[in-house]
């Protein structure tokens, strides 16, 4: 198990900031090194005013959007124009205020039948990465432990081949689409961003508390030979 690098930041505001920096600098770094850098966007309220911060100076012009690879960790099934969207959020809040070419932002179809849309992605995911990983993937964890449409007590957290697959999710009556964690964990970084106390004690049993993934899924995303970031505000971290 990776050691996790944790960093606490009194605010949302400084947690905004952080994370916008780290992600600026990953971006430079990899785009130096290698000429590309993928990036996995996730949805939920913490990253968005991230997202909106990188289309602004002096963000927009530090990184190079043309070598910028786009991906998304998972997605409601709905269309791209709906208000649930992870897509349209990420669009609002980034892609449409930065000059990055259409083609290198890959969204999961959600207007179409979940399994089609997972294993199509799944395709792409193999495509694009063969039996390596993204440079950086962002996750969120809701006040239930779950991270990406990883929930607790769901299927997919037992899903050890496929990169990407359709989840129920019982408690939303509901599907989703995600990537799985053994490929979220070929990641060459994975960055938890989570604020607020409603969390705290979740942050706390995932971190340091006994093992129990079904309860506490994003206690399975550990890269095997990445960086696994956790970025917390003062509320999240209160109880660890
Ligand atoms: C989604 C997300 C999800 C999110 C967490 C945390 O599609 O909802 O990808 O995993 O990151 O629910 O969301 P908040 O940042 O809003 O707490």
């Amino acid at each position: 198990m990776v050691t996790p690098e944790i960093q606490v930041r009194p605010d949302l505001a400084s947690l905004t900031q952080e994370a916008a920096d780290r992600i600026a600098a990953a971006a430079q770094a990899a785009i130096k090194a290698q000429d590309v850098f993928s990036i996995a966007l996730s949805g939920g309220s913490t990253p968005k005013p991230v997202y909106e911060r990188l289309a602004q100076e002096p963000y927009r012009s530090k990184i190079d959007w043309s070598k910028v690879q786009i991906f998304f960790g998972d997605e409601r099934c709905v269309p791209p124009d709906s208000d649930q969207s992870n897509y349209r959020m990420a669009r609002e809040a980034l892609l449409a205020k930065v000059p990055i070419p259409a083609a290198n932002v890959h969204r999961i179809r959600g207007e179409i039948d979940p399994n089609a849309a997972a294993t199509e992605y799944g395709q792409l995911l193999k495509e694009r990465f063969g039996d390596g990983g993204l440079d950086l993937i962002l996750l969120g964890m809701g006040p239930d432990g779950h991270t990406a449409s990883l929930f607790p007590g769901t299927t997919a957290l037992h899903e050890a081949r496929h990169r990407c697959v359709a989840n129920y999710v019982e408690k939303l009556k509901t599907w989703r689409v995600t990537m799985t964690a053994p490929f979220i964990n070929r990641a060459a970084a994975v960055m938890f961003l989570v604020s607020g106390a409603d969390k705290a004690q979740r942050v706390a049993e995932v971190i340091s508390g006994p093992r129990d993934p079904d309860r506490l899924p994003s206690q399975l995303i550990s890269p095997t030979s990445g960086r696994l970031i956790w970025l917390l505000d003062a509320a999240a971290a209160g109880k660890s």
